[in-house]
């Protein structure tokens, strides 16, 4: 299937703007190559990407590198406490300069140690005294947009990218209501997860609790599904339930934390969640990467303000962790799989004026900034 004809829209099943109407996008969306290759430049290379916190970049010269599809970029501390990203690759002749993260006084690369500053300037090459016009200038490391978002480290590889917190105005502001102390938290945890399904499948899944009750026995006993919310705002979702139940629950107990509510989750566009759940204090945020058309590598980063758990905050990530991950994963799988049934291509979503707990809209919401990013015609 060419892209053309991929990006066109079945006029008998419409996606409409209006998720009343509206159609669910076609399954070859979620299996055809040929779009993973052209979701990489309209998608991955021009937005916000999640790539760790701030606390992981406490002094100077401590680095992460963060894989953006096939682009490795560096974010590294530089002396004055600021921020810098860079696309990870020497000017040289192309070898990879950092791996993994840490802290190093300057950034030399393997292959043949031409050294960098944090500046990203070159500052030694070795012999390169013996060339005709050799200008150490012309090999500055390419930057990359860095930003820090309640904490969290964002890059993106479009130069005029707006700000994050421009893109998502609202979305801090609704972050801080629920986690106060989300300046004071620091990394506890990385979780991983190898999934057989595209990544689309995911946060299809994720923007919408319809599939809670069926699929969640548990997680339906932890919050109050009849104040569960989804409001869709811009490039982001807020999914908020107001009450919890902090003991009489098949989940995990907890006393009730600096804030009361049963469930706060944000979509922002195009693959991160943002995660908050009840009693002690904790944020964690659900990053899904494509591997392939069916594969997606999904990391959930814990964030305390402790960096070893609390009984309470251990008993909720391991719920996560053991119990409602697992549960979404085996949706998400199946649904991949039924995906490419010749049974089926669209379906319709189930949405209701109130937004309630039962309504679908958010995925609409997801779908609709796909085919947009796309330059879908509908
Ligand atoms: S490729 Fe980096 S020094 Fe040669
Ligand atoms: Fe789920």
């Amino acid at each position: 299937m060419n892209l053309a004809s991929a990006r066109k829209v079945d006029p008998e099943q419409p996606f409409d703007r209006d998720p009343q109407r509206s159609y669910t996008i076609p399954a070859h969306y979620y299996l055809d190559p040929e779009l993973l290759e052209a979701e990489k430049t309209a998608v991955f290379y021009r937005n916000w990407w999640y790539a760790g916190h701030h606390s992981q970049l406490a002094e100077a010269g401590c680095y992460l590198t963060v894989q953006i599809c096939e682009q490795n970029v560096i974010v590294i501390r530089d002396k004055d406490g600021e921020l810098k990203a860079y696309y990870n690759v020497c000017q040289h002749r192309g070898h990879e300069l950092l791996f993994g993260s840490g802290k190093v006084r300057t950034i030399t690369c393997p292959y043949h140690a031409w050294s960098y500053g944090f500046d990203g300037a070159l500052r030694a090459a070795r012999n390169c005294e013996q060339l005709a016009d050799f200008d150490k200038c012309k090999f500055a490391l390419k930057p990359v947009r860095v930003e820090v978002f309640c904490g969290l480290v964002f890059v993106n590889l479009d130069p005029d990218a707006a700000p994050l917190g421009e893109q998502a105005a609202g979305l801090e502001q609704e972050i801080r209501e629920f986690c106060p102390r989300v300046d004071e938290v620091v990394f506890a945890q990385r979780d991983e997860y190898a999934v057989a399904c595209n990544w689309k499948v995911m946060i299809d899944n994720f923007l919408e609790c319809y599939h809670c009750h069926p699929a969640h026995k548990d997680f339906v006993s932890l919050v109050d599904m009849d104040s569960y919310r989804v409001r869709t705002h811009g490039i982001y979702s807020s999914h908020v339930s107001n009450a919890a139940r902090s003991t009489d629950n098949n989940a995990y107990h907890f006393e009730k934390g600096e804030v009361d509510f049963g469930y706060a989750g944000w979509f922002l566009w195009p693959n991160l969640t943002i995660w908050i759940y009840p009693g002690e204090p904790n944020i964690s945020v659900l990053q899904m990467i494509p591997d392939g058309v069916g594969r997606t590598i999904e990391y959930q980063d814990w964030y305390l303000p402790n960096p070893e758990p609390t009984p309470q905050q251990r008993d909720a990530m391991d719920y996560q962790r053991d119990v409602l991950q697992p549960e979404d994963i085996g949706l998400c799988e199946s649904v991949f799989r039924g995906l490419q049934s010749k049974g089926y291509n669209q379906g319709r979503f189930i949405v209701d004026p109130e937004r309630s707990e039962l309504s679908e809209h958010g995925v609409h919401h997801f779908q609709a900034l796909y085919l947009d990013a796309m330059g879908a015609d509908f």
